[in-house]
């Protein structure tokens, strides 16, 4: 297990609880603990029961199911089956004919300020267009699309589209490099890609066709028949005869209507690629039926989601909190959103508390690193604290993507919440689907750094390595003991690592989710530690360290060897380390410096930007036992800086701790 930041220490003497106020739990959906507990009781009780009636009553149904789960083939766990159902249908023509209909869906405010809003209707007439544009390009039901788009309306609606016509959407951050995005083309196998010429972020015009053509051009995504270009910016970009086609001619001509193919509950709606523990990153398969159900039940949950509300989750849609949380949630729960796309600090750091204001946003869903880097802007520059904007049409707050440090989590409450919002620390993975442990705004007692309570349903619990209940107060591993409908189905392509990655059978066919973590032991009240496998958490970016590895490595004419760790960090909640033995002599000073931008710049070639490691060491080898294991706890100890008190009896090199550590 890798030992827990200090942030994470600090919050062992949290003991501060905030009371949600009577108005916020007579005006709650779930009203009280008592509501909560009913709902866990009656969860409890007969799970299955529990699901099918809220699966009936949330989703529309073509046909209803008539088996609610079919746990035959674990942990293969099948969800309302035989019932058909269709997403786009869900998130839209739903609406059509009540009160939502003439809603707004999305309020889009660009980089540069200019906004754009969009109603059910219109989206709904959007979506249609799109999803004909595709079929008529040769996409079918059962084709996997990648997606590389900025944050646009047209992103949600290339997403919509394509569940519209049945055939499974995997986004693809536009961070990522054309290495990362080819290889996920070719283990999606997919037939078409929908990108932009570029993307607008923090006043720059950034390339996303060009950086397509490259990951194409790489080889092995011949399975790719079209490539449909939204014309962001003016700019233009190449195209390639006969592949190419830009939105606005895929659409011309195309109608507005577009009948909703009907899918199996289990039709995987998408698939959305995240890190691991080896190096290959895996395609996370959600279904239709259970996917929904989660995205638009947490909205009314969690969020406790109003129809005057005015929701704003800051997540991209290449992340699973921009499926479940922009593209999904909020369109099958009939809010109006914001969706933004640029950066919290441009023009200034002062954006986000504006964007509030402008547009009276009352539900505010964003990441700690966020509101860290925001915190450290406010502290350094009076001009773009949040206290120079009214921010009283906000209700509600909440964090996701990391542990949240108390200290964030008091100045959130304070300078944005103004002490009166309640803010729900959403503990969930790409896995989950949606949230998982998280209060409840009208119900759940807060204690900052904490998120608390598992949501009805969700069976979750920490075990030591046998899969054995520990005691409150006692750390352990976080499991989810049953299934639950928004639960991974498989990884794409590979059932093998599926059940390997999150079944481990000592832990008696419970979900493992790779986090560790601890119940208080007054209240019962989860803490999350931090994963305990080889994932880093930097920036809410999860990222794998033999990702990172074997990039390193794949630089062929210089590094012979690479081991990579995290190492807690202020703004970012973790930093990459990278440890590099290369093929040469081990440079110092100046060349050292050069070298390690070289092996920088080739990791966010190889990746992205995201994954370029803060502080690159480094040695004539690699810590490691007599059996050539590399001693990771101990790098993670000189990378944090800390004096080596372990026994290093068992090492074969001893000595070279002492020249990764002066390297410091
Ligand atoms: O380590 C946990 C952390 O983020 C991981 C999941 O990352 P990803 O699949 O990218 O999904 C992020 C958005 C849901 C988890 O294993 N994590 C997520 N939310 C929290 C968290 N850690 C602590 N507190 C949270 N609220």
């Amino acid at each position: 297990m890798s030992s827990p930041s200090s942030s994470i220490e600090s919050v062992l003497v949290e003991n501060r609880v905030f009371e949600p106020s009577a108005a916020t739990v007579a005006a709650a959906r779930i009203s009280g603990m008592k509501a909560y507990d009913a709902l866990c009781a009656e969860a409890d009780k007969d799970p299955e029961a529990f699901w099918a009636r809220l699966a009936r009553e949330h989703l529309v149904w073509q046909k209803p199911f008539t088996q609610t789960l079919d746990a035959s083939d674990k942990p293969f766990y099948k969800w309302f089956q035989d019932g058909q159902l269709n997403a786009s249908a869900n998130c839209l023509d739903r609406h059509m004919g009540t009160p939502v209909e003439n809603k707004t869906a999305i309020v889009f405010e660009a980089d540069d300020g200019a906004v754009t809003t969009v109603t059910y209707k219109e989206l709904l007439a959007k979506v249609s267009q799109f999803a004909n544009a595709l079929k008529a390009r040769g996409v079918k039901q059962g084709d996997r699309v990648v997606i590389y788009m900025p944050m646009t309306i047209e992103g949600v609606v290339a997403m919509q589209a394509c569940a519209r016509i049945g055939a499974t959407h995997s986004v693809v951050f536009g961070g990522f490099s054309a290495k990362a995005l080819q290889e996920r083309i070719q283990d999606a196998g997919a037939v078409a890609v929908i990108t932009a010429n570029y993307q607008m972020r923090g006043g720059k015009e950034l390339p996303l066709k060009a950086i397509v053509d490259e990951g194409i051009a790489m080889g092995g995504c011949e399975s790719i028949k079209t490539v449909i270009v939204l014309q962001r910016t003016a700019t233009a970009c190449n195209m390639v005869d006969g592949r190419d086609i830009t939105w606005t001619d895929a659409i011309a001509g195309q109608s507005t209507e577009c009948p909703p193919a009907m899918v199996g509950a289990e039709h995987p709606l998408f698939v959305l690629y995240t890190s691991g523990s080896t190096g290959k990153p895996k395609g996370v398969q959600h279904s239709t039926g259970g996917f929904l159900l989660w995205a638009r039940l947490t909205m009314l949950w969690t969020f406790d989601l109003k129809p005057e509300d005015l929701f704003w989750c800051t997540a991209d849609i290449g992340w699973i909190t921009g499926h479940t949380y922009v593209a999904y949630g909020p369109l099958a729960a009939g809010a109006t959103q914001v969706v933004f796309e640029g950066v919290p600090t441009f023009p200034h750091a002062g954006r986000f508390w504006q964007m509030i204001e402008k547009h009276k946003v009352s539900i505010f869903y964003t990441a700690p690193t966020a509101i860290r880097s925001l915190i450290k802007a406010a502290e350094g520059d009076e001009k773009v604290h949040p206290k120079n904007w009214n921010l009283d049409s906000l209700r509600l707050l909440g964090s996701v993507g990391e542990p949240i440090n108390p200290e964030a989590w008091m100045w959130y409450h304070r300078n944005v919440g103004h002490e009166r919002c309640p803010i729900v620390d959403t503990f969930w993975q790409t896995e989950t689907g949606g949230h998982v442990i998280t209060p409840l705004p009208g119900a759940t007692p807060l204690v900052p750094g904490s998120c608390t309570l598992p949501l009805p349903g969700i069976d979750a619990a920490i075990v030591d390595e046998a899969g054995n209940d520990v005691p409150n107060g006692a750390g352990g591993i976080l499991v989810i003991k049953k299934p639950w409908p928004s639960m991974i189905r498989t990884i794409w392509g590979d059932p093998e690592r599926f059940k390997k990655s999150y079944f481990p059978p000592e832990l008696k066919g419970y979900y493992l989710a790779g986090d560790g973590a601890v119940r208080s032991a007054d209240r019962g009240y989860f803490r999350i530690t931090g994963r305990i496998d080889d994932v880093l958490n930097v920036s809410g970016h999860r990222m794998g360290t033999m990702e990172i590895e074997s990039a390193l490595v794949a630089k062929t004419d210089l590094v012979a060897e690479a081991a990579v760790v995290g190492r807690p960090d202020d703004l970012t909640g973790e930093a990459i380390v990278a440890f590099v033995v290369l093929k040469r002599s081990r440079p110092t000073g100046e060349e050292a410096k050069a070298i390690a931008k070289q092996l920088r710049d080739w990791v966010g070639k190889e990746i992205g930007p995201i994954a370029k490691p803060k502080d690159i060491r480094f040695g004539d080898n690699l810590p490691k036992t007599r059996s050539g294991k590399i001693m990771r706890r101990l790098l993670r100890a000189i990378a944090k800086g800390e004096a080596i008190t372990q026994d290093v009896s068992t090492l074969e090199n001893p000595a070279i701790l002492d020249q990764l550590a002066e390297n410091n």
